[in-house]
């Protein structure tokens, strides 16, 4: 059982922080925000993430799990300390590290014997240096080997990811340090050739290369569906048959609106800006960026398509606010853009979202939110899915078909079953599924095909 304290309450520091006392360590969650840590004391969860609540208070019960503010006496209890601070985009794209700078100092003002810290918010590469010269270059009478740990759970599903991951990145100088991180994260599921001990900067640089990917791989089918849609070949199939290749692998390849949330926008854009101080210029990357811009308006454009480009005074609802399913975060999120491009078209926009709302409202006043997905329908022009909640799969649309003003559906996410919808008549547009194949691009003597999806 080891001594822990998580500095930084937001959505790294209390997911790692529960699991780590679920997995029987004795954690302290420490936060400046007075209101959030006194809301955690009342057992109130400043996010949405299913399963989250329950373990916080499971945890709290079993005394494993606490809040505070008093970080300086948190730490002097702990022997590992995880900086889990947010690191949001700086004006020219590269990561705010004050907040991690600031963690270093208070560790490093209260390091009352040897302690391992453990860095778990994105940093740029290098950082583990800032934080060592912080901590260690100061008169202290006692060392703190630094550790680069980067997390790689998804929103939604972070606790089954924090339990489940494919590999842990332990990046440091110090053996002993290795030792007890790997010790300490073996309880998870994860096999232990894939505890990976690399350095530290490393560390810090798999972080940024694993969300990038990610990232272009979304981009990627994205672009294909795009050329999928105009020449009617089916992007799903294309995907499926495409990802059966191990080298390639099937996940990460779902069209959609463009990727958004708090960590692939920014962690793009941070590669990007390390390389440009590198000298080198990421053009796969800046690509990914380009295509996740032109997606959402692609998502427009096809809107636009049910109105043969006049959408001035159209009623549009927008099912799904947050930037995926199983989350209340809008950070990022195709629908911000969306909606703006909208409202300059002059559209009447209504919305609905099980979660995001409260989010949403903070952002943007003027469109009307609804209390559920019915009332968001009623007399629209045109009904546009941005995301995959389920509970929009399960809709009773022949109900819809009768509320809307004009039967028209653009399924983003493709959660919705097209033939249902033909059924009752509706103009169905979704992201690559065009159902006229077309190849009179390739051979002009071939006359399109129409395809009964
Ligand atoms: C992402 C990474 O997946 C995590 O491994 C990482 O730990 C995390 O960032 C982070 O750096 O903290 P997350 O942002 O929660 O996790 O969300 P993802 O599930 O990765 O989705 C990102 C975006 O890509 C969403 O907008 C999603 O809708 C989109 N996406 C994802 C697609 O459009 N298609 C796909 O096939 C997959």
């Amino acid at each position: 059982m080891e001594h822990i304290t998580i500095i930084g309450t937001g959505y790294i520091g209390l997911v790692t922080g529960t699991c780590l006392a679920e997995f029987g360590n004795n954690v302290i969650c420490v936060d400046i925000d007075h209101e959030k840590i006194n809301a955690l004391h009342q057992g109130i969860i400043p996010i949405y993430e299913p399963g989250l609540h329950e373990l916080v208070l499971n945890n709290v019960e079993q005394k494993r799990l606490s809040f505070s503010t008093d970080i300086a006496a948190s730490i002097k209890q702990s022997t590992l300390i995880f900086i889990a601070v947010n690191t949001p985009m700086a004006h020219d794209g590269t990561a705010d590290i004050t907040a991690v700078k600031q963690a270093a100092k208070t560790i490093a003002q209260n390091l009352n014997e040897q302690k391992i810290v453990c860095i778990r918010s994105t940093v740029p590469v290098g950082t583990h240096a800032v934080v060592d010269k912080i901590i260690n270059g100061s008169q202290n009478n006692f060392h703190a080997s630094i550790v680069s740990i980067p997390e790689f759970l998804r929103e939604g599903s972070a606790i089954h990811d924090f339990c489940n991951p494919d590999r842990i990145i332990i990046g440091t100088q110090s053996h002993d340090a290795y030792e007890i991180l790997k010790k300490l994260f073996l309880k998870t599921n994860c096999l232990s050739e894939n505890i990976v001990h690399v350095d530290n900067a490393c560390a810090e640089t798999i972080k940024y290369v694993s969300n990038s990917f990610l990232a272009l791989k979304v981009s990627f089918i994205n672009e294909i569906a795009q050329f999928c849609d105009t020449i009617g070949v089916d992007v799903y199939d294309v995907a499926h048959g495409t990802g059966l290749d191990k080298r390639i692998g099937n996940q990460f390849l779902r069209p959609g609106p463009g990727f958004g949330g708090s960590c692939f926008p920014k962690d793009v854009i941070a590669l990007l800006k390390m390389a440009e101080n590198a000298g080198i210029d990421l053009k796969t990357i800046r690509a990914t960026l380009e295509i996740n811009e032109q997606q959402k308006q692609f998502v427009v454009k096809k809107l636009k398509n049910f109105f043969n480009g006049t959408i001035r005074n159209k009623v549009i609802t927008i099912l799904g606010l947050a930037f995926k399913a199983n989350t209340d975060d809008i950070r990022q999120t195709p629908a911000l853009s969306i909606i703006k491009e909208l409202q300059q078209a002059h559209c009447i926009i209504k919305v609905y979202d099980p979660q995001a709302m409260p989010n949403m409202k903070q952002e943007i006043t003027d469109i009307l939110y609804c209390n559920d997905a019915y009332q968001a329908a009623q007399d629209a022009d045109a009904l546009l899915i941005l995301t995959e909640w389920k509970e929009f799969a399960e809709l009773n649309f022949e109900t819809i078909a009768q509320i809307m003003k004009q039967k028209n559906i653009l399924d983003t996410r493709n959660i919705l079953n097209i033939s249902t919808l033909k059924k009752l008549n509706f103009t169905v547009e979704t992201i690559g599924r065009n159902c006229k194949a077309n190849l009179s691009y390739f051979y002009p003597s071939v006359a399109p095909i129409f395809k009964t999806l």
